[in-house]
C-alpha cells in the first residue's frame, strides 16, 4: 500500500471513532509497537541509502499527520464528554422547587401538651409509669381488693404471667409515686390505658388519661374545682359548662364525675375525681390521720373531641390521612 492510501485509510477510520478507547486501539494498529507504520520504520534498515532517505521522509511525515489527527481527535471527544457532564448537572434556576411536606403532631399528643403545659404552670410535675402494671397498683392498692365488685368497672386485659395486665387507668401512679415520694405534693400522670370493651363513639379499647394527684395539709374538694376549672378555662379558651355528678370509686371519698356539655347539647362524661381514701393514703405508707388530697382522672382523648368537635373517638386511632391532615 502506498503512503496516500494509508493515510487516507487512517484518517477515515479516525472520523469515525466516538469513543477514547477506539482511538486508542487506532493509534496501538498503526502507531504502536506493532503498528503499520512502526514496521515501516523498522524496513528502512533493510533499503538503500537513497530509498531510506525518501521512504524515511515520508513515514515521519505521515507519522506526525497520523499523530496530529489522533490528538485532534482525542481533545474533540473529550471536549463532548464534558459538554454532555456540565449539560447533566445544569440546573434550571428558573424550575419551581420541590415543597418538602413536613408533618404534624397528632391531635392527641397536641392536646396532651397543651395539658401538661397548663398544670405544670400551676405547680404540677409530669410524672409517668408503666403500661404493664401489677395487679397489686392497679387495683389492691387502689383499695379495689379481689372479689370486689368494683373490679367489673374496668374490663381488663390480663397477661399470661400471674398478676400482670393492662393498665385499666392512669391511677396506680398515685401509689407508685407517693410510695417514693413525701407529701406535699401535686403531679399529672399523662399516659395510656386499656380497656376490654366493645367500642363505640366515645369508647376505645385504648385511650388515653390525665391523672392528677394533690396532697397538702388541707385540700378540699374546693381545691379541686378551683384548680380543674382554671384548667378548663385555659385549655378551651372559653367558658365551658360542666356538671359535678356523686359517683363512686373505690380509691376515693367522696367521688364525682365530672362532664361537660357538647356543641349539641349532650352532655360528654369528661373525668372522674374525688378525696383521696385513706385507705390508699395507709397503701402508699402515708398517715390519712396528716394528709388530705384530691385526684382526678381525665379522659385525654375526650377532650380532644370537644376541643376540636370530633365526633367518633374512633377516628383518632384510625390512622386515616383524610381525618389527620386536618390539624
Ligand atoms: C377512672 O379510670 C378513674 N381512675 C378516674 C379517677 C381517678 C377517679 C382519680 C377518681 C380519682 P373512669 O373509668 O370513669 O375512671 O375513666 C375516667 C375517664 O376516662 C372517663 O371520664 C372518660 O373521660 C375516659 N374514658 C373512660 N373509658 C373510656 C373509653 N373506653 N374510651 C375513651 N375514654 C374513656
Amino acid at each position: 500500500m502506498d503512503f496516500k492510501d494509508l493515510k487516507t485509510k487512517v484518517q477515515k477510520e479516525i472520523k469515525t471513532i466516538k469513543d477514547l478507547n477506539d482511538l486508542d486501539k487506532v493509534f496501538r494498529n498503526y502507531l504502536g509497537k506493532k503498528g503499520e507504520i512502526t514496521k515501516i520504520f523498522n524496513t528502512l534498515k533493510n533499503l538503500s541509502i537513497q530509498e531510506r532517505k525518501k521512504i524515511g521522509k515520508q513515514a515521519n511525515l505521515l507519522k506526525n499527520e497520523i499523530e496530529k489527527n489522533i490528538k485532534e481527535k482525542s481533545e474533540e471527544i473529550k471536549e463532548k464528554i464534558s459538554r454532555i457532564r456540565v449539560e447533566k448537572e445544569k440546573i434550571d434556576i428558573t424550575r419551581p422547587g420541590i415543597r418538602i411536606k413536613s408533618g404534624h403532631l397528632h391531635p392527641l399528643t397536641q392536646v396532651k401538651r397543651d395539658a401538661e403545659e397548663i398544670f405544670q404552670s400551676m405547680g404540677f410535675s409530669i410524672i409517668e409509669g408503666p403500661d404493664v402494671e401489677t395487679e397489686n397498683y392497679n387495683f389492691d392498692a387502689l383499695n379495689i381488693p379481689k372479689e370486689h365488685p368494683a373490679r367489673d368497672m374496668w374490663d381488663t386485659f390480663w397477661l399470661k404471667e400471674q398478676n400482670l395486665l393492662l393498665r385499666t387507668h392512669t391511677s396506680p401512679v398515685q401509689v407508685r409515686y407517693m410510695e417514693k415520694h413525701n407529701p406535699p405534693l401535686r403531679i399529672i400522670v399523662p399516659g395510656r390505658v386499656f380497656r376490654h370493651e366493645a367500642t363505640d363513639s366515645s369508647h376505645e379499647i385504648q385511650f388515653y388519661q390525665i391523672e392528677g394527684l394533690m396532697i397538702d395539709k388541707k385540700i378540699s374538694a374546693a381545691n379541686f374545682k378551683a384548680i380543674i376549672e382554671e384548667f378548663l378555662r385555659r385549655f378551651f379558651k372559653t367558658e365551658i359548662e360542666i356538671r359535678l355528678r356523686p359517683s363512686f370509686f373505690p380509691f376515693t371519698e367522696p367521688s364525682f364525675e365530672i362532664d361537660m356539655k357538647k356543641g349539641t347539647g349532650d352532655w360528654l362524661e369528661m373525668m372522674g375525681a374525688g378525696m383521696v381514701h385513706p385507705n390508699v393514703f395507709k397503701a402508699a405508707g402515708y398517715n390519712p390521720k396528716n394528709w388530705q388530697g384530691f385526684a382526678f382522672g381525665i379522659g385525654l382523648d375526650r377532650l380532644a373531641m370537644l376541643r376540636y368537635k370530633i365526633n367518633d373517638v374512633r377516628l383518632f386511632h384510625s390512622s386515616d390521612l383524610r381525618f389527620l391532615k386536618q390539624f
